[in-house]
């Protein structure tokens, strides 16, 4: 089976998800681009949408066709090649219109799992929940001839486990995309020790194809991403909770919050971030992790507290931020929570007192938004975070502490085998969490 013809019949799992429904919007284009290949004229593409909830896959109907317009307007010269011969298709709009069609009715929404069983490859987007996965795999496969391949987009859970418990022997690989899956470039790749070469030569392409960042990741739980992430998190609240032993810990999480974003230059403090993912994917994701873990503990009482009180964060439907840690307005930070009083307390009431706690940020700081573009970071931030060395501030010793952390995280993901080499750390970090600079650098040594 030759790219086109696999991705003649495919199957997503939780289309009408966060993830689900960029996956879908992704392979729908990239299907009905093939469809539109001369030598593919009249054979059908299909690519079912399957989920469980009805008004999920009606949702994702209107936002697939509002996406395929802005996508084929950005392709309006190809288009105008590709249907040269269309003589009806005259105007923009006509070539536009008529795109839009070849990509919805590739899509076929159901709530009917029976669906899949005719595709030759499934994506799967469901909860983040090993069973759940593993039952709906096995029984697709059970009752598939096609001996089809699953590309899991699962964040955690290691891909040999459900390769085991599913029965899928060399047929699965994880394809961790990354939120929004139709505007991030970085793609996780995870393979087993079985998984078929051709199947992983087929993601490579299928991701080139999407334009996407391909890195290889070992199959270890939570990955390089996560496995990054998780641990540099609960770096920033175990120096909040320290903090927290001479000042309110609601200030103690605003000031880590402010070192993790201005003092090491990325685009959104460690608690926002935390909030941005959701409070419970987080502390899915440890909990999922921490088995596999012989020598660490990923675990937070105070993810557990904001879970019990039901501060979880995360996105509402119309993607504005919801609140978490942080209460947000216009997605700016305004408030932050405070677990004891079960409130949430404005940051104007505190935020000079320990802005002047944390002292100042060197000279040549540079916000983040301006430094992802310095070509030489070396020459920018080696220099720069040199200069809190010299400073006397609970800032720049806090901003040290957390840099020389995330660099031992980043190693210590490459001593640990789950990413291949420093860089691979360093690309996930800027491409899927865009970081400014790698996390393994030199900036923060003695
Ligand atoms: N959200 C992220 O930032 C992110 C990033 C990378 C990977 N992931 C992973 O992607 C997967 C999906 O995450 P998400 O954030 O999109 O979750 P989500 O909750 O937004 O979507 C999950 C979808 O699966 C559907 N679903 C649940 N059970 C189902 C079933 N039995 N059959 C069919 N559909 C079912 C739900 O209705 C929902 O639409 C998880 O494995 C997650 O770990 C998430």
């Amino acid at each position: 089976m030759n790219y086109d013809e696999r991705l003649q019949h495919v199957s997503v799992l939780g289309a009408a998800g966060k993830m689900g429904s960029g996956i879908l919007l992704l392979t729908a284009v990239e299907m009905a681009d093939l469809s539109l290949k001369p030598e593919n004229k009249g054979k059908a593409f299909v690519l079912n949408a399957i989920d469980l909830s009805d008004e999920g896959l009606a949702g994702l109907m209107d936002y697939l066709r509002a996406q395929v317009l802005k996508i084929a307007e950005k392709k309006a010269v190809w288009l105008r090649s590709v249907y040269a011969d269309r003589d009806h298709l005259i105007e923009n709009y006509h070539i536009i219109d008529q795109y839009i069609n070849d990509v919805m009715r590739i899509v076929r929404p159901t709530t009917a799992m029976e669906v899949a069983y005719k595709s030759s490859l499934v994506f799967e987007a469901v909860s983040e929940n090993k069973d759940l996965k593993v039952k709906l795999l096995k029984q697709i496969d059970q009752n598939n001839p096609h001996k089809t391949w699953f590309f899991t987009n699962t964040s955690s859970v290691p891909i040999h486990f459900i390769e085991d418990e599913a029965g899928l022997k060399g047929r699965v690989l994880g394809f961790h995309f990354y939120n929004p899956p139709a505007v991030q470039k970085l793609v996780e790749l995870i393979v087993t020790a079985n998984t078929l070469p051709e199947a992983s030569a087929f993601a490579g392409n299928y991701a080139k194809a999407l334009g996407k960042v391909v890195v290889p990741s070992n199959d270890f739980a939570g990955f390089i991403g996560n496995g990054h992430f998780m641990r540099d998190a609960l770096h920033g609240i175990h120096e909040a909770l320290d903090l927290a032993g001479d000042r309110p810990l609601t200030e103690a999480i605003y000031m880590m919050n402010k070192i993790s974003q201005d003092f090491l230059v990325r685009p959104m403090g460690i608690f926002q971030l935390i909030d941005y993912v959701g409070v419970d994917v987080v502390q899915f994701i440890m909990k999922v992790m921490n088995p596999h873990l012989a020598d660490e503990d990923l675990h937070s009482d105070l993810l557990d507290n904001m879970m019990e009180q039901g501060i979880i964060g995360g996105q509402h439907s119309s993607g504005a931020q919801k609140d978490g840690f942080l209460k947000y307005e216009k997605g700016v930070p305004t408030a932050v929570y405070d677990v004891e009083k079960k409130t949430y307390v404005d940051i104007s009431q505190f935020a000079a007192s320990c802005d002047e706690a944390l002292g100042k940020l060197p000279e040549s700081f540079v916000p983040w938004k301006n430094a992802v573009k310095i070509k030489d970071k070396d020459t920018h931030f080696g220099p720069y975070f040199a200069s809190f060395k010299g400073m006397d501030s609970l800032g720049a010793k806090l901003a040290l502490r957390y840099g020389k952390r995330s660099d031992a995280i980043g190693r210590k993901l490459v001593a640990d085998k789950v990413a291949n080499n420093e860089q691979d750390v360093n690309t996930v970090m800027l491409t899927g969490f865009f970081h400014a600079y790698g996390p393994i650098n030199n900036y923060f040594n003695d």
